[in-house]
């Protein structure tokens, strides 16, 4: 398959100096990256800065901002038959960027922020019906409610829930607190689980689901 797959932060520049980010390591992105190219598929990965440096055979395409990802997105997955959003898009951007740096001062500021393009759900309204398209949902409670939410709003096949908030797993960890939700229907929980072996699984479900909608 050609698999387009996200990963990273995005920033949102306040001005030339300060953004405002989402935590995000690229752990997970790199560990799908790498089970991908072992199972001999074609990988486009557009990053969100997250120091992830991807083996030459990837086409590996640098963005900051949400914006720039929509972009990017949008134009590489016309070529893609599966589509992995792993990226921790930012959902809020500045309404102004300063083009000068905002001189500090002894009052409050005050920063009004607009809602940044859902690129997944720009994703699954466009290219639902024929290719495969994975999200993934960080979230610390109502696990299941907000990711089966996400797969119907989203039109996406399949949600990685990711339960932040716990020691051990999540940002920054080799281990994430994962289940997995289908819109055929069906959920796995797999409780904690190490970004490799997830990254495996997810990839093999995809895998099977390119089937169905090759049918
Ligand atoms: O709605 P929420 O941000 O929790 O959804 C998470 C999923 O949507 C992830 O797959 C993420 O990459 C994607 N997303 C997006 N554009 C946004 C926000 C999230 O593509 N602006």
């Amino acid at each position: 398959m050609k698999v387009l797959l996200t990963g990273g932060p995005t920033r949102e520049y306040l001005d030339p100096v300060r953004y405002i980010t989402n935590r995000s390591s690229g752990k997970m992105a790199k560990a799908l990256i790498g089970v991908l190219l072992k199972r001999k598929h074609k990988v486009t990965a557009v990053l969100g800065p997250c120091g992830v440096k991807c083996p030459k055979s990837v086409k590996t395409v640098n963005v900051e901002t949400a914006r720039q990802m929509k972009n990017s997105v949008m134009k590489e997955a016309e070529h893609a038959d599966a589509v992995i959003m792993c990226a921790a898009v930012a959902d809020y951007t500045p309404v102004k960027v300063s083009a000068v740096k905002i001189k500090k001062s002894d009052d409050i500021l005050r920063v009004r922020m607009k809602r940044t393009p859902d690129i997944l759900f720009c994703l699954g309204r466009k290219y639902g019906k024929k290719k495969v398209i994975a999200g993934f949902a960080a979230e610390t409670d109502k696990i299941e409610e907000n990711a089966l939410r996400k797969l119907r709003d989203k039109k996406c096949d399949m949600i990685v829930a990711n339960k932040v908030g716990e020691k051990g797993a999540g940002f920054d960890s080799s281990m994430m607190n994962a289940a997995l939700f289908f819109r055929e229907g069906g959920k796995n929980h797999f409780g904690k689980i190490s970004k490799n072996r997830l990254g495996y699984i997810i990839v093999r479900e995809i895998e099977r689901l390119r089937q169905t909608k090759n049918k």
